[in-house]
This record gives C-alpha cells, structure tokens and sequence, in this order.
C-alpha cells in the first residue's frame, strides 16, 4: 500500500484487525485509542505481520486536547494521513428513560463528537495534500432503530448523516467519505451490553466474524464507494424499514422483547 492510515479504536475489535489487515499489505500505520499497553501489543504484531512505520498514540476521543496532542505529534513528525478511519465508539443497551444522563453525553462525545473534531483537524491537512479519504464505521443501528439502544443509535444515525453532508462539501477537493456501517461483529463491543442481547447478536445467523468486518472496511480504501452496508441482509431490512416503518417497528419491539 505504501499509504498511511491513521485507525481510531486500534486496541481491540474491528480496529485491531483492520490494522492487522493493512500491516500485511505493507501499509504505515497510526495506531489510536486510550489504552497504551494494547496499542504497543498491536503495533508489535502488525510490525511482524509487515506493516512500514508504525505509530502508536493514546488518544481519548472524549478529550479534544488528547485529540490537539495527536494533531501536534503527526505535524512535528511530518506523518501525512492518507486514510483516516474513525472506528472508535461504544455502545449500550438500556431503556432510553433510566439510562444515566452521563453516559449519554460520554457517548455523544466519543462517538460523534470526537470522531467529528478529529475528521475536522484531518480534513484540513488532506485538503493541503490534495487527496485524501475518511472512513467513518457507523452502524446499521443508525439506520434501523431498536428499544433499548435509543443513545447509540442516535449516535450512529448522527454519524451517517454528518458522513452524507461532508462527502459532498469534500469530494470537489478529492477527498473520498466513505461510511461502513455494520450489522452484529464478534468483538468486545459486547462486553458492555446486556448478556443475553450479546448472545442472540453474535451467535445469531447475522453477525460477522472480526476479520470479515476488517477485510470489509480495508477493501473500501482507495474506491469512491459512498456508503457500505454489511450484512447484506440486514442491509436490505434498513431498506424495507426505511419503506415501511410501521411494519418495522412491530417486528423489531417484538424481536427486541426480553
Ligand atoms: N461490534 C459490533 O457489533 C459493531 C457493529 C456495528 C458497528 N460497530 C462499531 O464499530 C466500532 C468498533 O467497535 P468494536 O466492535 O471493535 O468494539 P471494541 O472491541 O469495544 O473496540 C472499541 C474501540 O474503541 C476505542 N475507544 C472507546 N472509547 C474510546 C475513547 N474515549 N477514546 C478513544 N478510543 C476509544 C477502544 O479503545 P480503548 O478502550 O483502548 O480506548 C477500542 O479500541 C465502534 O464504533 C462500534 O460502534 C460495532
């Protein structure tokens, strides 16, 4: 690849593998997200794997000036970002009115909030270079809304439609939005959602495996695609809810009663 892609969320999950993914095609990497110790563990292992330079940096997406920190380290080591994939983010599953309103605003902050900042302060070094492309992973949760996950839908949705306005403002400049926007994947996402709901996503017929849902926002680097929808089937029921929301709304409050 001989490209630097800079991945929120390198500690675990999808942005784990996607950086595995990209060390094997040779790619620079910045490695991102709060806990240090991964991060090392996997820079270690996409070096081995043969990534080019590999960087990693605690970032808490909550705090813009952790995220000033970043912009200040890339500027002073002169690393131009040729892809940026906002991956970091998390989840929760609780009825929307008992749900502590700090973790709503956490929430907001680091899902969006956050992931908008940094795109922002990126976005101004990809437009001095001419090129450049952003990958948001959002949700197919912000396409198709479900009881108890009210806030991260929320979030998801706020994500997609904030990727929809900035690839147009963009695209005359070269610079390609691309948003992933996944169904269930088998990662630590779920550790922080109820132990059932996790059961029925990832052993359900629809979740992805860590590495498929990798490979897919990998494959996305260097195309023009607008938006990627995986798995196909749930991709086409945010279609069919989209069409019919009131038929989808009395399957979802059904499928999502515990
Ligand atoms: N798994 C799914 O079913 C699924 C489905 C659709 C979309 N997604 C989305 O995919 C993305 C990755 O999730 P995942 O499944 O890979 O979950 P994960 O394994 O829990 O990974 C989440 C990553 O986000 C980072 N992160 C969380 N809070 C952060 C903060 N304040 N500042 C910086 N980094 C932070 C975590 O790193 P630290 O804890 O080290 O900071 C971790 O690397 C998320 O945006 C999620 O919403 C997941």
């Amino acid at each position: 690849m001989n490209k630097t892609i800079l991945i929120t969320g390198a500690s675990s999950g999808i942005g784990e593998y996607v950086a595995y993914e990209a060390a094997t095609k040779g790619a620079n990497l910045v490695l991102c997200a709060r806990r240090e110790d991964k991060l090392l563990d996997v820079k270690y292992r996409c070096e081995q794997l043969g990534a080019g330079n590999v960087y990693a940096i605690p970032v808490d997406l909550a705090d813009p000036d952790s995220m000033d920190d970043l912009i200040n380290h890339l500027d002073e080591k002169t690393i131009q970002i040729d892809s940026l994939i906002n991956n970091a983010g998390f989840g929760h599953s609780e009825p929307f009115v008992t749900t502590d309103f700090n973790l709503v605003i956490n929430m907001f902050q680091v899902n969006v909030l956050g992931l908008m900042y940094l795109t922002q302060q990126i976005a101004l070094t990809m437009l001095d270079q001419g090129s450049g492309q952003i990958i948001n992973v959002a949700s197919l949760a912000g396409k198709t809304s479900t009881p108890n996950y009210a806030t991260y839908g929320a979030t998801k949705g706020a994500v997609i439609s904030f990727s929809n306005a900035l690839r147009m403002e963009l695209k005359p400049h070269n610079i390609q939005v691309t948003t992933v926007n996944f169904g269930p994947v088998d990662t630590p996402f779920f550790d922080n959602i109820e132990r059932n709901r996790r059961e029925a996503s990832v052993n359900g017929p629809f979740a992805l495996t860590v590495t498929k849902a990798a490979e897919t926002v990998i494959k996305t680097i260097g195309t023009s695609k607008r938006e990627v929808n995986r798995p196909l089937l749930l991709a086409a029921g945010a279609k069919f809810y989209a069409l019919v929301p009131e038929v989808g709304d009395y399957i979802l409050m059904n499928f999502f009663r515990d």
